[in-house]
């Protein structure tokens, strides 16, 4: 059965991010980009043990994406590439994963930093960042090993500085 998979939001992403072009591309951009993430009370039994890690990974989904699409311009490259092969909102099923340094837990509020979703973006899971499964030394990042890391400072920032 793969027709009509429903999520229910478990929480909203809040941000100073309102505009999509001036919010950084990736968390990795976006040092200094605090906000909260609000948890439901329905789901707060969930986050116990949450604030011994400093990083999660935040999936949520893109509310406020344009028509999907499956040939897509990055915000990195002038070139067109398939959507899989990229970050872009516009996706078949537009959901986000943003990793991002957890500041503190109080009550149902994480406090974040390197935020790069907008404000209002309905929050679908938490996960702990693990660098024992997560971190990995990659041997090719495919198209973007075609950008400078200059470049790719310069326009994922997207104006944004601290
Ligand atoms: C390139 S995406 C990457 C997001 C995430 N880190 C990922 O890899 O899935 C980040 C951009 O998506 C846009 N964006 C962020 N939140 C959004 C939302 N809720 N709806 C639509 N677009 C959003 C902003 O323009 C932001 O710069």
């Amino acid at each position: 059965m793969t027709e009509g998979i429903v999520y229910r939001p478990i929480g909203v992403i809040r941000s100073r991010h309102r505009e999509p072009d001036k919010t950084p591309i990736q968390p990795v951009f976006a040092e200094g980009c605090g906000g909260r993430v609000e948890v439901f009370p329905e789901f707060a039994d969930g986050l116990r043990d949450l604030e011994g890690f400093s990083h999660l990974f935040l999936v949520y989904h893109f509310h406020r994406c344009g028509e999907p699409r499956l040939s897509v311009r990055p915000f990195l490259q002038d070139a067109e590439r398939g959507v899989f092969a990229t970050r872009a909102p516009c996706r078949p099923n537009p959901i986000g994963l943003s990793v991002v340094r957890l500041i503190r837990v109080e009550g149902m509020v994480l406090h974040v930093d390197r935020l790069d979703a907008l404000d209002g973006t309905p929050l679908l899971d938490i996960k702990p960042y693990v660098e024992r499964f997560d971190k990995i030394d990659t041997e090719k990042n495919g198209w973007q090993d075609e950008v400078d890391d200059d470049t790719a400072g310069r326009l994922g920032k997207r104006g944004f500085e601290k």
